[in-house]
């Protein structure tokens, strides 16, 4: 068993992106003193914070090095990702170069200048891709690992080989979350996608349709501060953990996106019909993805805290706010 020490100096690779930024949020509004934040990410692009900002590519070994010689970081958040499934589906060969040698160039950084630091790995729920096939019992975290497209295959591939650094020396947690969503999450992702085409129609610039992908599937959401929060937990709370340690994060409750699609049309002020776009259809789709997220519940005393239903309304006011902020003034 690993002990915690003290964590003083975070690290957040991919800072700048959705979950990232949420991080930087929850850490400002719960200021620790002398915890000092280094914030990694692409476009060197800073919060509000006091944060010191480190621009760097997770897949330049050389600069990433640099960077972590000099941050010299006790705690990690591995964020830094290609996080969407068919954009890895466009561009596999980069999908397997951020998500898996990103990640070893990282890791391998860390364990040669900050061996003693918590490095906590987001690995992904999509790790469990066949998931029907145990269809009828949520997912824990002993459950195989079938992943089904390239951003799965190269999450789980960097999910075993942090178990294997763990082995060897890296202090590393893998949590494997399950969907998430929040205001600030672009349209790539299916619920933005399904509440920016509610604003647009509400606001007049959309024909009063909403164009979707599949809505049999079924996904296991959570918000994204709720996620936040578990990550920053996980980063700097004190409790021992074997190296390697797996924490799937999740709410426990399925949903089809058929049901998600109705609920945020009810949310609308007008009239909206509902049209497949088979654009949005994909191959060789992961079905189902529910889980189990007992363990982190026990370790942490983590759960969700914010109801659905404002995950829900809070996503479609940004996209409101949004589209009203982008439309031409009159007169
Ligand atoms: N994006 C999108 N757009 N998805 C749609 C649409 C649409 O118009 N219509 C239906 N869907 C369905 C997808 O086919 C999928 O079954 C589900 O909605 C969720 O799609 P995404 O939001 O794109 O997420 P994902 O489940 O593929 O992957 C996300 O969750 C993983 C687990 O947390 C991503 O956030 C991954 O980075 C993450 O690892």
């Amino acid at each position: 068993m690993n002990s915690s020490v003290a964590h003083r100096r975070i690290l957040i690779t991919g800072a700048d992106g959705f979950v990232g930024s949420w991080i930087l949020h929850t850490l400002e509004a719960r200021p620790t003193p002398d915890l000092k934040i280094i914030a990694g990410g692409r476009t060197g692009k800073s919060s509000s914070l006091p944060v010191q900002t480190v621009r760097f590519d997770i897949t330049d070994p050389a600069r990433v090095d640099a960077a972590i010689a000099r941050a010299r970081p006790s705690t990690v958040i591995h964020l830094a990702a290609v996080s969407h499934v068919s954009e890895a589906r466009e561009d596999p060969h980069w999908a397997w170069e951020v998500n898996l040698r990103g990640t070893m160039n990282l890791a391998e950084s860390v364990m040669k200048h900050s061996p003693q630091s918590r490095f906590v790995f987001v690995s992904s729920s999509e790790v469990y891709g066949g998931a029907d096939k145990v269809l009828g019992r949520l997912l824990d975290e002993t459950a195989l690992l079938d992943p089904r497209n390239p951003y799965a295959a190269a999450k789980a591939a960097a999910d075993l080989m942090i178990g294997q650094m763990a082995g060897n020396g890296l202090n590393a947690i893998r949590v494997r979350p399950f969907n998430h969503t929040g205001p600030g999450q672009t349209e790539r992702f299916v619920i933005p996608a399904f509440a920016a085409q509610v604003a647009r129609i509400e606001a007049g610039i959309q024909e009063p349709v909403i164009r979707v992908g599949n809505l049999e599937a079924r996904r296991d959401f959570l918000d994204v501060r709720d996620v936040a929060n578990a990550y920053i937990s996980l980063a700097l709370s004190s409790f021992s953990f074997e190296p390697g340690l797996v924490l799937n994060l999740a709410s426990g409750t399925g949903r089809r996106i058929g049901e998600i699609v109705d609920e945020l049309v009810s949310l609308a002020t007008v009239e909206i019909r509902v049209e497949t776009d088979p654009s949005r259809l994909r191959v060789n789709e992961t079905p189902f993805a529910n889980a189990d997220a007992g363990r982190i519940r026990k370790l942490l005393g983590w759960q969700p805290r914010i109801p659905w239903s404002k995950t829900l309304a809070d996503v479609l006011e940004f996209w409101r706010a949004r589209v009203k902020s982008m439309r031409p003034v009159a007169g």
